[in-house]
């Protein structure tokens, strides 16, 4: 049996160290910094959605987390989020990929399914 990308992040505890790396890299982000600045504020939301993010990325990879957070319809309804501002959230995905020395093959994989949700995302 081939290993799945959960398998392949590092289980449950690579990928809290890949979320953790990336909220890091968005509250440093000047082009989506100010989306976050109200989490950086308010420590317990912060956990919260940091927990929604590794649940959902675990689910979504084949772990056993359940994701018990927004669809992401629902999750970003109303903020009105551009094209550009998705990319700067997939540049930190990938910057913290890459700072977490994940595998150029599963980099891709991972790259694939958050474009893939874009329609899901921007402007809606
Ligand atoms: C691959 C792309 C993305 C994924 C997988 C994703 C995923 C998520 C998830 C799982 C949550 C938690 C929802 C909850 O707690 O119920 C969330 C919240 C949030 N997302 Fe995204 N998101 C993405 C892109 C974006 C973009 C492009 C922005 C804007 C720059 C953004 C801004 C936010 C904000 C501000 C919250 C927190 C909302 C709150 O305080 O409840 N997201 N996202």
């Amino acid at each position: 049996m081939s290993t799945s990308l959960y398998e392949r992040l590092g289980e449950s505890t690579g990928i809290r160290a890949l979320v953790d790396a990336i909220v890091v890299r968005h509250l440093k982000n000047p082009a989506i910094s100010k989306r976050y600045e109200p989490l950086a504020g308010d420590p317990e939301r912060l956990e919260e959605v940091t927990q929604h993010l590794c649940d959902f990325l675990e689910a979504g990879t084949g772990g056993p987390a359940t994701y018990k957070g927004k669809n992401m319809v629902e999750a970003h309804r109303g903020m009105n989020i551009s094209g550009e501002e998705y990319i700067a959230v997939l540049d930190d995905i990938v910057g913290a990929m890459q700072e977490r020395e994940v595998d150029e093959a599963t980099q891709k994989d991972i790259l694939f399914i958050a474009y893939s949700l874009k329609p899901e995302i921007v402007r809606l």
